[in-house]
């Protein structure tokens, strides 16, 4: 008889259109390889702890605080909705915790998970969404819910205002960075307001560009071409830039991964800190060796990855 539910949730990475989706226009992200495990087994109380490398943070559903809390009210809340109790739940994350790359995302997704497999509840992936979203908006007041759906749904997803759907693509490979700053993507949201309300025209325009290079990006994608990926990557870079979303480290990143070779990069997610993505000329990994020997934090990830799944051990 199985005495866990163990349910894994990827990471995403935003591929284009961070910031100006948040003002209508369209967004592409995928799933990345890298997630977070969630492991759910019977108890006295309910519990949550988080593991990383030797560290373990450990804490009452009830009371925890900081990164664990958004996780715990998601839990608290599913676990009221339907009058269980008694449950530990275990995390282990792959992912930079404030980098951009969906960890909260991936960790309540894979909670919740793993806990309704362990009740035996049948959970559709729009209830699934809901009790992740409790999470998301206790990090920051309006996410977009990318990630949330990203981590259930996985593939490469296409957003825009209400609408998110999941599109073919062909496997790839894209380089993930974190430069070590842990980003606020409250702050950044709000940075990049005040930039449209003091340039509307110059904001207009820029967001045009880059929505217009969506669909011929998607449908690059769709066929395994990546050079138009490359290029539009390497634009919303320098527009992301000219609104203030960027800062020295990452445009040193983005830079010095295109001089060892990737043929697109830009910065992904909020920015301001977190992670850069980059995209390789071919399926070597010489130009990763190369990028990894002065960012060491950096995967080379297989993407577009698989959605959230749930098993019994
Ligand atoms: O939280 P991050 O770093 O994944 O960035 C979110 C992307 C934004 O477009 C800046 C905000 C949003 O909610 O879409």
């Amino acid at each position: 008889m199985p005495t866990h539910a163990v349910a894994r949730a990827p990471g995403k990475a935003i591929l284009l259109g961070e910031h100006f989706v948040v003002h209508g226009a369209s967004a592409l992200a995928v799933a990345l390889d890298i997630g977070v495990e969630a492991k759910a087994e019977r108890a006295e109380s309910n519990t949550i702890s988080s593991v990383s490398g030797k560290n373990v943070t450990s804490a009452k559903i009830e009371d925890a605080e900081g990164f664990l809390a958004p996780v715990a009210f998601s839990l608290r809340q599913f676990l009221k909705d339907h009058s269980l109790n008694g449950v530990a739940i275990k995390i282990t994350s792959e992912i930079p915790e404030s980098a951009g790359l969906g960890s909260s995302a991936a960790s309540s997704v894979s909670a919740i998970s793993a806990v309704s497999n362990l009740f035996g509840i049948e959970l559709s992936k729009k209830k699934l969404y809901h009790y992740s979203m409790l999470a998301e908006k206790m990090v920051h007041g309006k996410p977009s819910g990318i990630d949330a759906f990203v981590s259930i749904n996985g593939g490469l997803v296409y957003v825009r205002r209400k609408t998110r759907k999941v599109l073919p693509c062909r496997p790839f490979k894209l380089l993930v960075s974190y430069s070590g700053m842990q980003r606020n993507t409250g702050l950044m949201v709000s940075k990049v307001a005040s930039f449209k309300e003091r340039e509307p025209k110059s904001f207009r325009n820029l967001m045009r560009a880059v929505n217009a290079l969506v669909p011929d990006v998607i449908a690059g994608l769709q066929k395994g071409e990546l050079p138009i990926l490359a290029a539009a990557m390497n634009f919303n870079h320098e527009a992301l830039k000219i609104v203030g979303a960027s800062n020295e480290t990452l445009d040193e990143m983005v830079r010095y991964a295109r001089k060892v070779g990737f043929a697109g990069s830009k910065m992904t997610g909020a920015g301001g800190g977190g992670c850069i993505i980059a995209l390789p000329k071919q399926d070597n990994e010489e130009e990763f060796e190369k990028f990894k020997a002065i960012y060491p934090h950096s995967f080379l990830c297989n993407v577009p990855g698989e959605g959230v799944k749930c098993w019994l051990v």
